[in-house]
């Protein structure tokens, strides 16, 4: 069946941006709301495992993307470059940011995560980037659109699938 049309426009994500960025993060860490029983947003969001991915957001290496639709924020992907000191799962080295994407419920399967994904592969390259990794838990269909885009896998474990694309 074709997928329907939806008009978007992507522009770059501005420091101001950064509740754009935390709701993009709390989506991707419930990707599955059969499984996840996430604390409230606030509390999930502030939490030092996902809060180093926000915190301080605009700093150098921070680069991102976001899709609006009649003004209505409908999809977000961004990545930060993290050290050997302060990483998750999805660490690779000190010169790959790590990725993170999320579109609104509502609107998937529609192809805007595909379209910020390319638009945030095209940034990254300008700003001189080379790679970009990611960790996704082995069970989210998100896996598949990952390897059509052209990432490969890394590493498999309990933490999930690490995955990099040469940009
Ligand atoms: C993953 C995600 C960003 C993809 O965005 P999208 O706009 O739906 O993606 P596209 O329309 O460009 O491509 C569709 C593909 O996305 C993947 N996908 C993952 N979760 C999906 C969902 N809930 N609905 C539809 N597609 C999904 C599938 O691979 C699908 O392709 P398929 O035909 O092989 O099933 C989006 O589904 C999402 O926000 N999921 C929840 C958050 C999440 O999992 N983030 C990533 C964590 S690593």
């Amino acid at each position: 069946m074709p997928r329907p049309r939806i008009d978007v426009a992507i522009r770059p994500l501005a420091p101001e941006d950064v509740e754009h960025v935390k709701w993009a993060l709390y989506e991707a860490v419930a990707w599955n709301p059969e499984r996840v029983l996430l604390p409230p947003f606030e509390l999930t969001i502030e939490h030092p495992e996902l809060a180093r991915y926000h915190r301080g957001w605009g700093r150098t290496g921070d680069i991102g993307v976001i899709a609006e639709s009649g003004g209505v924020v409908v999809g977000v992907a961004l990545c930060r470059l993290f050290t050997e000191d302060d990483h998750r799962h999805g660490f690779v080295d000190e010169r790959t940011p790590e990725r993170a994407v999320a579109v609104a419920e509502d609107r998937r399967a529609n192809g805007i995560g595909t379209r910020l994904m390319e638009a945030l592969a095209e940034s990254a390259r300008a700003a001189g980037f080379s790679s970009l990794s990611l960790s996704v838990d082995a069970e989210n269909p998100a896996l598949r659109l990952y390897e059509r885009l052209g990432y490969r896998e890394l590493t498999r474990d309990d933490d999930g699938v690490r995955m990099i694309i040469d940009l």
